[in-house]
Order: structure tokens, then C-alpha cells, then sequence
């Protein structure tokens, strides 16, 4: 019986795991278990999660929470190391690009167990960001790589990974979102910010946007100009709300008061949001801003304009098939996307391929098919 080990850690892990660990499920002869590095660990950016994913209570929580990278992927490390002596899994599988992904990677390649990377082979080709030398060591690393996107095969065939590793697959977080975009529409959300008008959704995490002063202060600068045509809402994630109040930006920003909500023009801020409230408000706005990686892909498959505030895309699908614009920190060029998007004058795109649901089930036949062909051969998976 195989024995698979599915590793989570933080908030974009969470919506990749739910279809793959209820596919494995329906295979008795796999025995899978669930390990939750606890790198986020909040009940906004963790627990709701687990709940309205209605993801099983983790076979085991590392509570690493945060650090600095080094001590952060060091922790988990130690911590995951005594845990795969003990339970000697036959297969470790992690997903996307995060600190935990790398970490336990690493860990278990290290002790001759297989590795399968869910959502491998994206590049955005920019080695600042972390999450680029995550995906780049734990591709290297992984015996099964499964990817989102034929791009994702393209890299890693020109980084030298042989071809029976590689995998097109499909996009196990659009599984997640067709399993909930109906009941995501019953959230109570839009009525609780009292949402009368169109709007915009934001947000913003990723380090080259927050964590410099003047880059975040341009940026506020220009999506106050934008909130001059459509109000904004923006769930701030704890990164950037430390910053804006390390800076001293919380003038530019409106609070939205949950008991008597009130959105006007202006960047309305709130709490991270969980998966549902999140999903209905991204699938009524008018046009997403974003810096995430995940929200590209979602905003595409709900046919939702999405202005990318990166300079690159390890996702490029989504701007070639998909509703996504990459405008970097350009004022002009969000200002005019903008104006274009509110005219009516922007592309619907199309489903990319394989973002059907099923990706999850593609991965299980193969992990079955490689666990029959290898035990045959003297190996297991
Ligand atoms: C991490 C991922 C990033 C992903 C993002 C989604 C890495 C390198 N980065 O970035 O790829 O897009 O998650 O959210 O793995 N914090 C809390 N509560 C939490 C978690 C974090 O308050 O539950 C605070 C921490 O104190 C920390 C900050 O948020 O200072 C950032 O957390 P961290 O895990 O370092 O990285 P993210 O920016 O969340």
C-alpha cells in the first residue's frame, strides 16, 4: 500500500490539497496523510481555510510560524526530518513555491524518499523573488512534476529534466474553485460591506511591492488615483499591513467598519478574507489588482480583468489565453487599463487547457500507474 505524504504550510497551499487528498481517498489502496507545517498559522490566514475547504483536522502540525527565510525553511527542516524517519512514507508531495514547499522537499529527497511537486515548472525568471528559487531547487529535486501550464514544461526541459518526470496536468486550485464557486455566490459578504456599486478588488503581499518604502508609496499614490473612478477594497494580508503601518500610510487608506460598513471612493481596507468571501467578491468585481500569483489564475477562469502589479508572470497563460494584464508599478499604464476595463474594453479570454476540474484526478492515476510499474520493477513509488 503506498503511503503518501501531502505537505501544506501556508495560505495558497491550502485550496491546491482539498481535491487531491479527497481523490486519494477514493483509492483505498493509498493511505494518505496530511502534515501542516503551520508557517501560516492565524485563524484568517490558516484556520478558515481548513474549515470552509472542509479539509481534514492535519495528521500532524509543525507550528513553525514565522522567521526570516533561513530560520523559517531551517525549522521546518528539523522538524520534518524526525517525522519521515518515523513514518517512512513512500511518497512526499508539496505544492506551489512557498518557504514549505522547498523545505520538506529537501528534507525527504535527502532521505532517498520520492518527491511530487504539484504546480511545477513556473518561472517567472526574476531569482529577487523567493518564490523562484523555491520553485527552481524544488523542481530540480522532484521525481514527479506536475504541471499547471505547457509553459511549465518548456522550462523545465530547457533546466535539463527528463521528459518521463514531467506531467501536464491541469490545475488542482481551479478544482478547488469550481468545487466552491456555487456556494461562494451565497456568501453574505457583499451585503456585510454593505456593496451597492461596482468595485475593484485588491491586494498586495509580495515583498518587491511592500517592503520598499517609495514602491509601496508610488503604489498607494496611484491605486488612490484609481479609487477616484471605482472604490477599492483590499483585504490586506498581514505582510503588508505591518508595513503600510511601519511606514505611516494608514492615512491613505479607509477602514472599513465591518458593524456599519460604509464604501465610499477610496482604498477600503479590511482583515484577510477567507476562501468564500474572497471567491464571491472576485468573481462580482469589476477588475481584480493583484500581485498574487494564485489570483491571476482565478480571475482568468472567472472571466474577471485582472491588472497584475509584478513586472513578470511565472504564469504567462493567464495573460496569453487568460483576462490578465501585466502592469507592473506603471501609473500610466494602470491608470489607462483601467479607464479601458470601466469602458467596457477588455478580453473575456478562455479556459486554459486542462483547467477543468480534473486535475487532481490525473495526478492520482499517475502516482498509481508509476506505484504498479514500479513495484513491478523492484522499486516502489
Ligand atoms: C508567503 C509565501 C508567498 C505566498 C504568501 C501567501 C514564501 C516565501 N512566501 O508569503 O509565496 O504568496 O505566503 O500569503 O513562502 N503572518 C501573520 N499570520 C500568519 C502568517 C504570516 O501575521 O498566519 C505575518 C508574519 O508575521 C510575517 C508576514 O505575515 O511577518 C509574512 O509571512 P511569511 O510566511 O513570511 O510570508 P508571506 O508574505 O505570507
Amino acid at each position: 500500500m503506498p503511503k503518501i505524504l501531502n505537505v501544506v504550510g501556508a495560505r495558497p497551499n491550502f485550496m491546491k490539497i482539498g481535491p487531491l487528498l479527497d481523490e486519494m481517498k477514493r483509492h483505498r489502496e493509498i493511505e494518505a496523510s496530511l502534515i501542516n507545517t503551520g508557517q501560516h498559522y492565524d485563524q484568517v490566514m490558516a484556520e478558515t481555510f481548513f474549515q470552509q475547504l472542509g479539509l481534514p483536522v492535519p495528521d500532524m502540525n509543525l507550528e513553525v510560524g514565522s522567521a526570516s527565510h533561513a530560520q523559517q525553511t531551517a525549522q521546518i527542516m528539523l522538524r520534518f526530518e524526525p517525522l519521515l524517519l518515523q513514518n517512512k512514507p513512500d511518497l512526499v508531495l508539496v505544492a506551489g513555491d512557498v518557504n514549505s514547499t522547498i523545505a520538506c522537499a529537501l528534507v525527504a529527497a535527502k532521505l532517498g524518499i520520492k518527491v511530487a511537486h504539484v504546480e511545477a515548472g513556473l518561472r517567472s525568471f526574476d531569482r529577487t523573488m523567493p518564490e523562484e528559487i523555491n520553485r527552481i531547487l524544488t523542481d530540480s529535486i522532484s521525481d514527479f512534476l506536475f504541471t499547471t501550464e505547457i509553459s511549465g514544461n518548456e522550462n523545465l526541459l530547457r533546466e535539463g529534466i527528463s521528459p518521463e518526470k514531467i506531467f501536464f496536468v491541469g490545475n488542482v486550485m481551479i478544482d478547488t474553485l469550481n468545487r466552491h464557486k456555487e456556494k461562494a455566490q451565497q456568501s453574505p459578504i457583499i451585503n456585510q460591506l454593505g456593496l451597492t456599486t461596482p468595485y475593484a478588488l485588491l491586494t498586495l503581499h509580495r515583498p518587491s511591492n511592500v517592503d520598499n518604502r517609495n514602491n509601496l508609496a508610488e503604489l498607494l499614490a496611484t491605486l488612490q488615483e484609481v479609487s477616484r473612478r471605482i472604490p477599492l477594497i483590499f483585504p490586506v494580508h498581514p505582510r503588508t499591513a505591518k508595513q503600510i503601518a511601519g511606514f505611516g500610510f494608514g492615512e491613505m487608506l479607509h477602514e472599513i467598519d465591518l458593524n456599519r460598513p460604509k464604501i465610499a471612493n477610496g482604498i477600503n481596507i479590511l482583515p484577510p478574507l477567507g476562501y468564500l468571501e474572497f471567491l464571491c467578491l472576485m468573481s462580482k468585481a469589476r477588475l481584480i489588482l493583484t500581485d498574487s500569483g494564485g489570483i491571476q489564475e482565478e480571475s482568468t477562469v472567472l472571466q474577471v480583468p485582472c491588472l497584475t502589479l509584478r513586472e513578470n508572470t511565472e504564469r504567462p497563460v493567464t495573460v496569453i489565453a487568460g483576462t490578465n494584464t501585466l502592469v507592473g508599478g506603471d501609473r500610466e499604464k494602470i491608470l489607462t487599463h483601467t479607464a479601458a476595463i470601466l469602458a467596457g474594453a477588455y478580453k473575456k479570454g478562455r479556459l486554459p487547457e486542462k483547467w477543468d476540474g480534473q486535475a487532481a484526478q490525473r495526478i492520482v492515476k499517475v502516482l498509481k500507474v508509476a506505484q504498479t510499474f514500479r513495484s513491478a520493477t523492484g522499486y516502489r513509488v
